[in-house]
């Protein structure tokens, strides 16, 4: 059966979830689920913004021609090509072939790379930032916002009410449990580190480009956020989009240290276990320890993100840097992530590589500050390191306050 809400006069609510699916775009865990959110404005005319993800096809072409009942589908706006969300595109247009196809240059290059139904005859190109389409008592107009995350990125903008059809901007993994909007759940403890690992992983590269984004859009009066992914903001809009300057500004949300090693044989995650002990004792509070073998990496760096400061830790292997640890670092420095602390700690037993590797991955990224001297441990942390181990913890602590 459908499941629809009407989230504002005349526009609904025609997504869904998908709380099967093991990793968003085959990498990332979804132990929450995720929605797929897609909007229909019945007015003279009637509008679909975007589509849904293929696993969820039958319940949103339900959820569509319930809405929209007899009536046709004049206008198909495309916000994001993604297949996440533009799956049913071409369905949609052969189920509603007089419908006018919406996007930007870029989202019908695109549509033709995705798709073989040719609707160049039903395409309207918006070309010109602003560009408007009236559909009665609603009138559309469309905003640029390349590579957030995609080059094609375009958001709508309902004049009307103050609506911003976000595109992925202000999205979040976690499935939705019946309350669409954000003011209905406990965002901070249901949504917010979901939200932070989706934005880090998924858009963090684009901090530059979520900036434009935000300048552009500071213009309009926005009044309801409706995002593609996750809960619907009309309450308390600018803590969200705090967070989104914060994170795409890479300032740190907290002062704070996450701790994140690889260890084979138990050696190293001690050196790490001894050095956040100290730390503790010297009044750091709210700490977070990761083994990079165990925690996926979209959870560490979410808290990377989060915090002002990192302790990497790891052993040589192979006479390189430990894969997990390299894996991570590198995902880091694709993600254009900067300004932090970090300190570093070693280990090997008969050759050293991984102080080196994890020193030059890191000066690799940009305003990133090495606090302490490494620490290369051989084998195993003994006593007579214990004072150096004590000046590392000394020196992470003060530059808490820096
Ligand atoms: Fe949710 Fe970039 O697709």
């Amino acid at each position: 059966m459908h499941s629809v809400q009407e989230i504002s006069p005349e526009i609904f609510w025609v997504g869904g979830n998908d709380r099967r699916l093991e990793r968003f775009e085959n990498m990332f865990p979804l132990p929450n689920g995720v929605s797929y959110n897609s909007y229909v404005i019945l007015d003279d005319k009637t509008v679909l913004l975007d589509t849904v993800d293929s696993s969820i096809t039958d319940l949103f072409i339900e959820n569509v021609t319930h809405v929209l009942g007899n009536r046709p589908l004049d206008y198909l706006v495309i916000n994001h090509m993604e297949p996440d969300h533009g799956a049913n595109l071409e369905r949609i247009v052969k189920l509603y072939p007089e419908v006018k196809v919406v996007g930007t240059k870029k989202t019908f290059e695109f549509f033709r790379q995705y798709f073989n139904t040719d609707i160049s005859a039903n395409s309207i190109v918006i070309e010109k930032e602003g560009t408007e389409i009236s559909t009665g008592k609603h009138t559309l107009s469309f905003y640029f916002t390349p590579m957030v995350h995609w080059p094609e990125v375009m958001v709508t903008y309902e004049k009307s009410k103050g609506i911003l059809f976000s595109a992925d901007a202000f999205g979040t993994f976690g499935a939705l449990a019946g309350n669409l909007f954000a003011d209905e759940v406990d965002f901070e403890h249901v949504y917010l580190e979901d939200a932070r690992r989706y934005y880090t992983n998924i858009v963090g590269r684009y901090g530059m480009q979520v900036q434009s984004a935000l300048k552009k859009l500071s213009s309009l009066e926005i009044n309801m956020i409706c995002p593609l992914h996750g809960p619907i903001w009309r309450e308390n809009i600018s803590y969200f989009l705090d967070k989104y300057n914060h994170w795409s500004l890479y300032k740190p949300e907290k002062k704070g240290v996450v701790l994140f090693y690889g260890s084979m044989y138990g050696n190293t995650e001690n050196v790490v276990n001894a050095l956040a002990n100290k730390l503790a004792q010297k009044g750091v509070k709210d700490m977070r320890i990761y083994d990079v073998s165990k925690t996926h990496p979209s959870y560490i760096i979410s808290d990377i993100w989060k915090f002002s400061n990192m302790v990497i830790a790891s052993p040589t292997y192979n006479l390189n840097l430990y894969f997990p640890m390299h894996t991570i670092l590198h995902e880091l420095s694709v993600l254009g992530f900067k300004n932090r602390k970090v300190t570093i700690l070693g280990n090997h037993t008969w050759a050293s590589v991984a102080v080196k590797e994890m020193k030059a991955m890191i000066e690799g990224m940009k305003d990133m500050e090495i606090i302490g001297e490494p620490l290369d441990t051989r084998s195993s942390l003994k006593s007579e390191q214990e004072a150096k181990l004590d000046e590392l913890a000394d020196k992470i602590y003060k530059s808490l306050d820096e």
